[in-house]
């Protein structure tokens, strides 16, 4: 993963605009370092498994970072979950106020289908990138998911709820970047095991964001803890309990590592990447 994490950070800052009027700043600032840039790097990582030319999915690995760098803004947002702290530094709205904060996230939004559209790629796969991509990001996706957490804030929801709500708010991007490396790799027929790894994964990844909102600190994190509570949000952790939890992203884990089985190429470096996020730290 640390030399795609160069290869990432390069390319991401190539596309960003370098002008410095505020928003372009306030995009550099939210997207620049300290993003563990999980999601670029499964779509680069299925796109090699798969036997594609990294480089070409590039343009795809980066848009799903611009959009996730938007969620998290507007995630942070006080209308949201009010957080002042995020990859390390104060949020962006801290630092540049609510309204270009708002115009940050929506910039990003629309670039990330700009950076899309720069990809050597045949034309037909980039349609399909955009299909899956702005499906995964809108209301049946990620902006879906979100607006099911915002309202299960304070009640008691049921576990399929929960599931539901975790599938669409974190889950969606997250398979959205893995099947975009399969597409770049040509590879469609990989696209169902790619899914299956990235349900397990996705809802595994937010299972444990829960658990360390409550057990690490925000030096480790760069992010707030105890912000789940603050906003009596509804989590994996409320409803089962830390223990249980960390049970539910171990056969998750597991789950997801079997789905590789269902690709040709080499799925080690994938195999562990899922092993590495059940025992993050960050
Ligand atoms: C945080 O995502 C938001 C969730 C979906 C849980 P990450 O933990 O991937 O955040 P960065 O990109 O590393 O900052
Ligand atoms: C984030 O869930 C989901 C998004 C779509 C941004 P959280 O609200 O738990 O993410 P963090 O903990 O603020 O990163
Ligand atoms: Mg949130
Ligand atoms: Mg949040
Ligand atoms: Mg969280």
């Amino acid at each position: 993963m640390n030399d795609c994490l160069d290869i990432i950070n390069s390319a991401l800052e190539a596309y960003l605009p370098d002008g410095e009027d505020v928003v372009s700043r306030a995009i550099r600032y939210s997207v620049g370092n300290g993003g563990k840039r999980i999601r670029p790097y499964l779509t680069l990582e299925f796109c090699r498994a798969c036997g594609g030319d990294v480089s070409r999915a590039l343009p795809y690995a980066c848009a799903v970072e611009m959009i996730h760098t938007y969620s998290l803004i507007h995630d942070d947002l006080p209308c949201m979950d009010d957080d002042d702290l995020r990859r390390g530094k104060p949020s962006c709205h801290v630092e540049f106020g609510y309204a270009n904060a708002l115009l940050a996230g929506d910039a990003l939004l629309t670039l990330a289908f700009e950076t899309l559209a720069k990809a050597e790629l045949p034309p037909q796969t980039t349609v399909s990138a955009v299909s899956i991509l702005a499906s995964a990001a809108g209301w049946s996706g990620m902006v879906g998911g979100q607006v099911m957490d915002l309202a299960n804030e304070g009640r008691r929801v049921t576990a399929r709820e929960l599931e539901a709500t975790d599938r669409l708010k974190t889950g969606a991007l997250i398979k959205a970047a893995c099947r975009l490396g399969c597409l770049a790799a040509g590879r469609e027929d990989a696209v169902p095991f790619a899914d299956e790894y990235a349900d397990c994964l996705g809802i595994a990844f937010q299972i444990v964001d829960d658990i360390l909102d409550v057990t690490s600190s925000a030096d480790l994190l760069g992010k707030p803890v105890g912000s789940d509570e603050q906003n009596e949000k509804s989590t994996y952790v409320t409803f089962y309990g830390i223990e249980e939890s960390r049970r539910t992203v171990s056969e998750l884990t597991s789950r997801a590592k079997k789905a590789l089985d269902g690709i040709e190429g080499d799925t080690s470096s994938l195999a562990a990447f899922a092993d590495a996020m059940e025992n993050r730290k960050n």
